[in-house]
């Protein structure tokens, strides 16, 4: 087993990008052009009103250590996809029903506090543009903050009933289980695809199912319509994290926001380079030799092995990966009415796959 096959050979991560002004206050949905301007404005409402219930919820009562560190990631950025999810899966029911902000936000809170504690495993410094919990209050604040976080969310789900109570903590269960498994390893070399797809599964298609599934629960929408927005969900977060990996290769710093070769470059097993090692070729020798230990040390080895990479067949191999998850996802949507937010998921699946074309 070579030593990627670990997480614990990740190594600090590179400083990222500076925040970028932004012309807009919700950027991911004005790249989906939505075309029907009444669920355009309510998409747009609902998002300002998730901002304030997120501000809110992780506000601290002043007397923490650190004041400011458990919504520092909340006020830094951030897509908002898992929200915009949320909403968009209240469409299939009644998107006005009480708690459905409350739902989109509780999926945004339990992402920051992934990444409370995901930046302390990875001894991240910087996290959408600033420095990271951990980097400036230290591994004990982002833990606990992290742990803040996930008690505002089981308050929040609380008020949204048994169900969503139930979802939050299945999802909770499947991220956790997902950086477990990510930090053993595969049993064994052949066992690494299979291993990184249930990896991604749990730790990104978990999140983003349960985001789309939370809005159509809370909404009351029937049970088809949330198991199909579900295994959309599922799709999508695997072929949103495949997207994320292949960009980490393929883009440059102005694109991704942060150095090509991140993920490479501290030992991070993705799609793409596990694909690129098992490659016979002279090429494919020569990357296994220079990830023989895991982490790449110094710029120069780290420019080489992203040379191989972009010329790999890899590469394609993991494009045509990615447009099979979009395909299933755009299946699954299939089932569902035909009504303005159907498209917009579809718009969604677009986006992912144009970012990475
Ligand atoms: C980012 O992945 C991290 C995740 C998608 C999940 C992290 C989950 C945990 C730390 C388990 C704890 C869960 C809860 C609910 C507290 P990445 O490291 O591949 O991506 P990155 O480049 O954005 O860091
Ligand atoms: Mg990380």
């Amino acid at each position: 087993m070579n030593s990627l096959t670990t997480r614990a050979a990740r190594m600090p991560q590179a400083p990222g990008r500076s925040p970028q002004p932004s012309q807009s206050p919700h950027p991911l949905l004005d790249s989906l052009a939505v075309t029907d301007l009444e669920l355009a404005g309510r998409l747009q409402h609902r998002l300002t009103e998730v901002e304030c219930c997120l501000l809110e919820r992780a506000g601290t009562d002043g007397t923490a250590p650190a004041a400011g560190a458990t919504s520092h990631l909340i006020t830094a950025g951030g897509k908002r996809l898992r929200p915009l999810l949320a909403l968009l899966g209240a469409e299939f029911g009644d998107p006005e029903a009480p708690g459905v902000v409350d739902a989109a936000a509780v999926t945004e809170l339990i992402h920051v506090a992934s990444l409370h504690h995901d930046d302390v495993m990875d001894q991240a410094r910087t996290r959408h543009g600033v420095p990271s919990v951990n980097a400036r209050w230290g591994n004990a604040i982002a833990v606990l903050t992290g742990d803040l976080l996930l008690a505002r969310v089981a308050r929040l789900a609380a008020g949204l009933g048994d169900s969503a109570v139930r979802l939050y903590a299945e999802t909770a269960d499947r991220l956790v289980r997902g950086q477990l498994r990510e930090l053993s390893g595969p049993a064994s070399p052949e066992d690494q695809p299979a291993h990184h797809f249930a990896v991604i599964a749990d730790k990104s298609g978990s999140l983003i199912s349960a985001s789309v599934r939370l809005g159509a629960l809370q909404s009351g929408a029937p049970q088809a319509a949330e198991q199909a927005l579900a295994e959309f969900g599922e799709h999508l977060g695997t072929a949103f994290q495949i997207s994320d990996d292949l960009l980490d290769i393929t883009s440059d710093r102005t694109q991704s926001g942060k150095q090509p070769g991140t993920d490479l470059a501290i030992g991070i097993p993705t799609l793409p380079v596990i694909l690129a090692l098992a490659d016979t070729s002279p090429a494919g020798r020569e990357l296994r030799d220079l990830l023989s230990d895991g982490a790449l040390a110094g710029d120069s080895t780290r420019t080489r092995a992203l040379d191989l990479l972009r010329t790999s067949p890899a590469l394609d191999d993991t494009r045509a990966i990615l447009a099979t998850h979009l395909g299933r996802a755009g299946a699954a949507l299939a089932s569902l009415p035909p009504i303005p937010a159907r498209e917009v998921l579809a718009a969604l699946c677009e986006v992912i796959a144009v970012r990475t074309g």
